[in-house]
Parts: C-alpha cells; sequence; structure tokens
C-alpha cells in the first residue's frame, strides 16, 4: 500500500501478463503507480507507457517514480488515447496492457473529489477535473426523465423513478450541493431496507456517466487488442 492506493490483485495480475525481458507494457490505469512500479521492478530493460486522466495520479506518481523516467512515460490523458499516444512515441506493438477499472482510495476518500456517499463533500464524481459535467450539473440540471434513465442503465436501481423524483422535488426548493444531501434525498424517497444499496448504486452510476466510462472502455478494448504482439496479454481488474 502507498499512500495513494492500495493495489489490487497485484501479485496475480502481473504474473497473469507473463512479462517479457524487453517487453513494452501499458498501465492504462496509473493511479498510485502500484501495478506500473511492479512491472518495472521485473526487470531493466522493460519500458511502460501509463496513462491517468486524473491530474492528482499524475502529481504524485511523477515524483515519486522519477528515478524510472528514462523507461517509465506518464500521460496525463484518456486512456482512449492510447493509439494517438504511442504512435506519436513511434510504438507500433505492445506485449501487455492493464486496466484496473474504477476509483482509487485517493479519489473515493477525499470528500473534495465527491466521489462517496461516506464523505461529505461538493458533489463532483470527475476524474479529470477540466470536463464540464459535474455531478452537480446532473443534480441539479438534467431533467427528471434524463436522470431516472442514468440511475437505471448505470446504477440497475430499481427505485429510480422515486429517487429522480425526489430531487426533483427537493431542487425546486433549493440547490443539491454535497454529497451529504444527495444521500439525504436517497434515503428518503425509499422506504426498504435497500437504502444503503441505494445510495452505492446511485453514486455508481453518476460516476460512469460522468466519465463516459462504459464507451471509453469499449473503444479502447478493441484499440489495445489491435495493438498486442502475438502472445501479448491484456488484463481488466474490475
Ligand atoms: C483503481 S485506480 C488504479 C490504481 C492503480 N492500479 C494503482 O496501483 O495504484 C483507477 C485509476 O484509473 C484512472 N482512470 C479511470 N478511467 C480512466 C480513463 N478512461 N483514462 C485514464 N485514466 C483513468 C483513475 O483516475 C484512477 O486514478
Amino acid at each position: 500500500m502507498n499512500g495513494y492506493h492500495s493495489a489490487v490483485l497485484l501479485e496475480e495480475s502481473i504474473s497473469g501478463m507473463n512479462l517479457k525481458k524487453n517487453g513494452i507494457y501499458v498501465d492504462a490505469t496509473l493511479g498510485g503507480g502500484g501495478h506500473t512500479l511492479k512491472i518495472l521492478e521485473s526487470n531493466q530493460n522493460l519500458q511502460v507507457f501509463a496513462f491517468d486522466q486524473d491530474e492528482d495520479a499524475i502529481d504524485y506518481t511523477s515524483k515519486i517514480y522519477e528515478q524510472y523516467s528514462d523507461r517509465l512515460k506518464i500521460f496525463n490523458d484518456n486512456f482512449s488515447n492510447l493509439r494517438t499516444r504511442l504512435s506519436l512515441e513511434r510504438i507500433k506493438k505492445i506485449d501487455g496492457i492493464i486496466f484496473d477499472l474504477g476509483v482509487s482510495f485517493h479519489q473515493i476518500s477525499n470528500p473534495l473529489r465527491g466521489f462517496s456517499y461516506q464523505h461529505d463533500g461538493k458533489l463532483d464524481m470527475r476524474m479529470n477535473k477540466s470536463e464540464k459535467i459535474s455531478a452537480y450539473d446532473i443534480i441539479n440540471k438534467f431533467p427528471y426523465e434524463k436522470m431516472r434513465t442514468i440511475f437505471f442503465d448505470y446504477g440497475e436501481e430499481r427505485e429510480s423513478n422515486k429517487i429522480a423524483r425526489e430531487i426533483v422535488e427537493s431542487r425546486k426548493k433549493k440547490m443539491i450541493r454535497t454529497t451529504g444531501e444527495l444521500s439525504e434525498i436517497i434515503e428518503k424517497s425509499i422506504r426498504s431496507h435497500q437504502k444503503l444499496k441505494a445510495k452505492a448504486r446511485i453514486f455508481q452510476a453518476l460516476r460512469i456517466f460522468i466519465n463516459n466510462e462504459i464507451n471509453v472502455l469499449k473503444t479502447t478494448l478493441n484499440d489495445a487488442v489491435n495493438i498486442l504482439n502475438p502472445g501479448g496479454r491484456l488484463a481488466v481488474l474490475t
């Protein structure tokens, strides 16, 4: 565990990647760099290209992994730009790529990022802070129908209609600004013992929509498969 994030399935995922001595690897979701470090340490000749759209991850890893800068290149970018970024580096093929999806411990535990119903903070949830639409915009400006669809499609929340309706009623009285306020509204809108699960599902749905997670993953997985060398490995941790 570094202070930023504790990499999951570290040994399993890296051993499954079957790392080659002089291989070229991509860490699509750098975070605190746990997987990247493990790959770099496996052999001194191997190269890593790492992506993260969150500048907090870049600030953290750029400093602590400076000693690897001759064979580690970090991009503050969405992994959907992988092909362009690699071709600018004159890399046509890679030997492996890892996607460790979701949010980092740093993101989920920081109330200022607004990812969690467990920490009261500003409604946000953008991994890339320069994206235009945040959770605040959806909750305060999106019409009922659009909100309901997001909750249902990305959170599979059965009570999506009740929750979206309650949000619309609440925001008529005053803007909904914090994760705490949104949590209370979700709790209020459903009677069942599923309140906690409903909060988790709604927060997940908002995060997936805001960060366009499904579309970006679909296209990038295709791109990744096309640039893998024969025998190359692709690992996805969800
Ligand atoms: C679960 S964490 C990865 C943790 C990392 N494996 C480690 O060992 O610390 C996921 C990271 O991926 C980043 N991320 C998620 N989707 C991304 C995308 N489409 N493009 C670039 N980075 C992304 C997030 O900002 C977050 O820092």
